[in-house]
């Protein structure tokens, strides 16, 4: 094994896992995960066998966007816990082999950080141009026709200085503007803060966003509709995108680097250009993952999937190791978006994601076939939900166990969303279970482990005729049958190491409906 793929790029090859932290664990009774929720949790994650973990926002926030509004860079949430709690949880899991990423939110910050505090108080206030501030058009009215995220407006008219301030995301998150070179040096000096306590990168958020088109020109109509933006019938072509924010990313980069090990970048790249999604990559020198969003919004189907797959691995440059992930805070669960609710597909779909060549990213719950909740309105906690898509729904208490509260937190206590059901079985029922989804989940994850590890494995589509996918990836063949029939076992594709049905199932030496194997 070399150094790099071991210790230098750990990534290649590994598998992460984000955990939405208020929803893990909650450890002091109010009905929030926490930190130290994390830290307990640490023997199960290296049972499970990840190589890392990426924390949703840790920083403080008034929680108007769930930490995705920073209102200081350099803290810990006090409802999460304190600078204590998350240098242990870096500590104890380094002694696990697990190292931690935390989620940076370089694209907007809450109105209540201290920067945008002095920036709303005057024109010529000292952080004013951290800022993006526009005049009215020239007829009155907001400065261009961007929408934010829940599709109104993106700019909040600000009485007291008379201009308009931006926002990709709700009117609590201003974007930062990152054509004031200050705003360059601050995010330096935080990206090394962490580093220098031992955080082994960052999550991005937003990482498409940060610079905006110098003249605000409007959006133009959308000519293709997707799930990656194009709201309102516009196309974001200067709202995100513009190609400085790669400067930004060289810079980091370059910090991460100077590390040992190095730091790892990855994106959030919400783009479905796979160009672009390359772009992100730069010459090596950029970010080392970004997020692949076609893969996400794909069919759970073989011909598309194989097709994103192959597209992908086609695009990016030599090298770039590709970042497959199905579910998030975001976009939903997998086990419901892809599989919904049928265990056999959600199988199926952890047997691809644990053998694509790269990097994949689980979402807590994703190794139990945890799936979406639909959460009631009058509880739902997300803002940006009230216009779009109920965020909330995956972002549930993970079910440790049987009992009322489900090992989430304390007896009697109401946790912040309401429980779900999980017909797989919580984590304590499907841990004894050798023929659970959880049990197949830690298979899969250390046969990728054992093949893996440190490299970036070769990946070469072998079929995918009549709902049947199979491809090579290293040393492994891989036979997904994404059909309700059963199919015949590949010719030739060697001894059989894993399926992803249950042992008992009656499919014998066929593929089952919905069955996927890998073979040596
Ligand atoms: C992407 C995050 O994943 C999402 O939860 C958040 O609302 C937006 N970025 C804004 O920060």
């Amino acid at each position: 094994m070399d150094l790099m793929g071991e210790e230098g790029r750990w990534w290649h090859g590994a598998a992460l896992y984000q955990v939405y932290v208020r929803s893990f664990l909650d450890t002091n009774g109010d009905g929030y995960g926490d930190l130290a929720g994390v830290i307990d949790r640490l023997d199960y994650l290296a049972w499970l066998g990840v190589d890392g973990i990426w924390l949703s926002p840790t920083m403080p926030s008034p929680d108007e966007d769930w930490g995705y509004d920073v209102s200081d860079y350099l803290g810990v949430h006090p409802e999460l816990g304190d600078m204590a709690a998350m240098d242990r949880l870096i500590a104890q899991a380094r002694a696990r082999g697990l190292r931690v990423l935390l989620d940076l939110v370089p694209n907007h910050t809450s109105t209540a950080h201290p920067w945008f505090i002095d920036a709303a108080a005057s024109k010529d206030a000292v952080f004013r141009d951290y800022y993006v501030w526009a005049d009215p058009a020239p007829g009155g009215g907001a400065p261009n026709n961007w929408v934010d995220a829940t599709g109104a407006s993106a700019w909040e008219w600000h009485e007291p200085t008379g201009q308009y301030y931006l926002h990709l995301f709700l009117d609590s998150q201003p974007d930062l503007n990152w054509r004031e070179p200050a705003v360059h040096r601050e995010f330096e000096q935080i990206v090394r803060f962490w580093f220098d306590r031992g955080v082994a990168g960052f999550r991005i958020d937003v990482a498409h966003g940060l610079y905006k088109d110098a003249k605000l020109r409007d959006n133009p109509p959308a000519t293709v509709i997707n799930p990656l933006g194009h709201r309102s019938g516009l196309e974001p072509k200067y709202s995100v995108n513009q190609p400085e924010s790669h400067g930004v990313f060289r810079d980091w980069r370059a910090i991460a680097e100077a590390y040992q090990p190095p730091r790892l970048l990855l994106g959030e790249t919400w783009v479905g250009d796979y160009g672009m999604l390359a772009g992100f990559y730069g010459d090596d020198d950029e970010l080392q993952l970004a997020f692949n969003f076609p893969f996400v919004f794909s069919m759970f189907e073989a011909a598309e999937l194989s097709t994103v797959v192959g597209d992908t691995l086609a695009t990016l440059p030599a090298g770039a190791c590709p970042v497959w992930t199905a579910s998030n805070h975001d976009v939903g669960r997998f086990p419901s978006r892809w599989a919904a609710g049928d265990e056999r597909k959600a199988r199926l779909a952890l047997l691809v994601l644990a053998t694509l060549p790269g990097t994949v990213v689980l979402y807590y719950g994703d190794e139990i076939a945890m799936t979406d909740v639909d959460v009631p309105p009058a509880l739902r906690r997300d803002a940006m939900s009230r216009r779009s898509a109920p965020r909330d729904r995956a972002r549930t208490p993970m079910p440790w166990d049987a009992s009322a509260t489900h090992g989430f937190t304390a007896d009697g206590v109401r946790p912040w969303l309401p429980f779900g059901e999980t017909a797989a079985g919580d984590v304590a029922a499907q841990r004894d279970d050798p023929d659970s989804v959880l049990s197949f989940c830690r298979a899969a994850l250390a046969l990728r482990r054992a093949e893996q590890r440190g490299q970036i494995a070769r990946y070469e589509l072998r079929g995918r005729a009549d709902g049947l996918w199979v491809y090579q990836v290293g040393d492994l063949v891989v036979a997904a049958n994404f059909t309700d029939a059963p199919a015949a076992m590949p010719a030739g594709a060697g001894a059989l190491l894993l399926r992803s049905a249950p042992k008992d199932h009656p499919d014998g030496d066929v593929l089952g409906p919905w069955e996927g194997a890998v073979f040596k």
